[in-house]
């Protein structure tokens, strides 16, 4: 094979064989094809596509690219979900101990953030003394004696993604339905869960901006779940604003623990609770949403949270870093806040210290941006609608750049928010 005849191929919109696509994924993961090859490929897929034997033929090779997990040993039935990122979304830190209440085994393996969206790793490094990284052993010991755990996927699964997705960042090239999806489900087919709710998000704040391209990735992911024997669901969901109250590390497990201990902002609470159901349908545990509810009301779920992060060397009951400086934004006239924009928000988080441009950046655990107010909401003119928390003080220019004409409020209460759950796939 050559790897100028594969770009020919797609280049010139025909369909990869299956050898050309096992061969260039495997000799690209090895280095036989170049960074520039790869990138050029990536470019002709993302204007071309790929037709659903293709996406399924390249989601394979990506997986054989590594190692596969294996959980069949475990008493528990598991049981996952992956967000397609978005801002705000600290959806998984509450979800997984709740999930896992109910006697089932959740293995989030995350990753960390990268751009405007952030990442559940650096979320909960805020935590004094907790590891992401977990040996296959403890991580093992970790699913059956609590049932959830939270840490960095390793570096066996699915390297060809993670080589991948890291010339894609910088190649304009992720933004593709079938490097999305081949991408998401290779590593949770290799991770071995048994049941997948995927919460693919639509708006500013996510990579998919339309209902009709969520759905679309949101298909193509479920039917390369389904077709690996992973029992797989998508709910498609609203980021057009941020999730909860909250963008930024430490402020985003403040809020997740505020969920846990039965208040917490309704949107996430509902997200919470949707997505729960879903997984332990998919787990064979149907439980009615009332129940799922109670288990974050009744100290269950934070139970789950205590023990899941001990067991990866975190102190449950440490205070949680806060950024040295603050600033607000206040409302500019009374009214009702018609619109807070997700992908400003997580622009603004980012260039406060929450996020990273480089992979080897470190982030800053306080650093990020508090909502005091969300669409549909009665504003008075000078108050607070968000405050920015950073520990460079230099920053807020730039943060408050980001932040200009992302909100307006208005005399109309309609402009408020649309429903949070915008369709289900499955
Ligand atoms: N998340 C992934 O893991 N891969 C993508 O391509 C996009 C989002």
């Amino acid at each position: 094979f050559d790897a100028v005849d594969v770009i020919r191929t797609k280049r010139d919109r025909r369909e990869l064989t299956d050898d050309q696509v096992d061969w260039v994924v495997d000799a690209y993961t090895r280095g036989a094809v170049d960074q520039e090859q790869m990138a050029a490929l990536a470019m002709a897929i993302l204007l071309n596509g790929m037709s659903r034997p293709e996406v399924a033929r390249w989601t394979a090779a990506m997986i054989a690219s590594g190692e596969r997990m294996d959980f069949s040993g475990l008493s528990r039935p598991t049981t996952d979900k992956h967000s397609t990122g978005g801002v705000g979304d600290k959806i998984t830190l509450p979800l997984a101990p709740l999930v896992a209440s109910f006697g089932v085994a959740v293995p989030q393996l995350s990753g960390r953030g990268l751009g405007h969206t952030g990442g559940t790793l650096d979320k909960l490094e805020s935590i004094p003394g907790w590891r992401a990284s977990l040996t296959g052993d403890e991580l093992m010991a970790q699913l059956e004696d609590v049932g959830a755990v939270i840490c960095a996927a390793g570096a066996g699964l699915a390297p060809a993604d993670k080589k991948l997705y890291a010339l894609r960042d910088v190649t304009g090239t992720v933004e593709s339905v079938p490097l999305i999806a081949s991408s998401i489900m290779s590593k949770k087919i290799a991770e071995g869960t048994g049941a997948l709710v995927l919460d693919v998000k639509v708006g500013s704040g996510a990579f998919m901006k339309d209902l009709d391209t969520a759905r679309e990735l949101a298909r193509t992911m479920v039917d390369l779940g389904t077709d690996a024997g992973v029992r797989t669901v998508a709910l498609l969901t609203d980021m057009a604003t941020p999730l909860g109250r909250a963008a930024g590390n430490a402020l985003e497990v403040r809020e997740s623990l505020d969920v846990l201990a039965g208040s917490g902002p309704e949107d996430v609470v509902e997200l919470t609770v949707a997505l729960a159901v879903e997984m332990l349908a998919g787990a064979g545990r149907p439980t009615p949403e009332a129940e799922v509810r109670a288990a974050l009301g009744d100290g269950r779920a934070m139970d789950v949270w205590r023990r899941m992060i001990a067991a990866q060397g975190g102190d449950p009951d440490a205070p949680l870093p806060v950024a040295a400086h603050r600033q607000d934004v206040v409302a500019d006239r009374s009214g009702v806040l018609g619109a807070l924009d997700a992908y400003a928000v997580g622009v603004a988080a980012w260039r406060l210290g929450a996020g990273r441009s480089r992979r080897e950046d470190p982030v800053q655990a306080g650093a990020g941006v508090e909502l005091h107010a969300k669409p549909g909401d009665e504003v008075t003119a000078g108050q607070p609608l968000l405050t920015l928390h950073t520990d460079t003080p230099e920053r807020f220019d730039r943060a408050r750049a980001a932040l200009d004409g992302a909100w307006s409020v208005g005399d109309e209460a309609a402009a408020g928010r649309g429903p949070l759950l915008l369709d289900r796939v499955g």
